[in-house]
């Protein structure tokens, strides 16, 4: 089930939880971030790179045509990926990129917490759940200790994803909801 979270920045005043979507995909909209749903397709457990792609192709090319992004590829992680805690850890502390980072939801979870304009929005997307973060936003994304999901990654230039640390404890100080 998705859910957005809004927290003003000191965190002293939970604003807002919804897990409507309509209300998540406004509230991110009037922050520059798109979320929409997709229907989710119906495959087996075992769906290699290939098949998740081939499911979801109208709906991607769709979006790659409004985007103009390049390209998509899929990534899995499981709770028994030797790299978890590192991978992790890259992406848990607030930072930025020059791309958009562009995520779909085929299985599993994961959380994209934006730091905007004095708040902060703990976005808990889940299967279907399609997030775009814009370039240049602050950041940072968590799917806890134990990450098990299926996303499908939608980018240009895979090298607008290194990470550009803002160095503050935001991220330390508002733990994403993951669960
Ligand atoms: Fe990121």
């Amino acid at each position: 089930m998705s859910r957005l979270t809004i927290w003003d920045a000191t965190r002293t005043e939970k604003l807002l939880v919804t897990e409507d979507a309509a209300r998540i995909a406004d509230e991110l909209r009037a922050i520059g971030v798109r979320f929409e749903r997709w229907p989710r397709a119906d495959l087996p457990a075992d769906a290699d790179a290939e098949a998740i792609l081939a499911a979801y192709r109208p709906h991607l090319d769709a979006f790659l045509a409004a985007t103009g992004a390049g390209t998509a590829d899929v990534i899995k992680l499981t709770p028994d990926h030797p790299m978890k805690d590192a991978m992790r850890a890259k992406f848990l502390s607030e930072h930025t990129h020059t791309e958009d980072e562009v995520r779909f939801f085929h299985s599993g979870t994961g959380n994209f917490v934006l730091h905007v304009e004095g708040k902060v929005f703990d976005a808990h997307c889940g299967p279907g759940d399609l997030i775009s973060v814009p370039a240049n936003s602050k950041h940072w994304f968590d799917a806890g200790t134990e990450p098990n999901f299926a996303v499908v990654r939608v980018f240009t230039d895979t090298t607008g994803w290194t990470p550009h640390y803002t160095g503050t404890d935001m991220a330390e100080r508002f733990p994403a909801a993951t669960a």
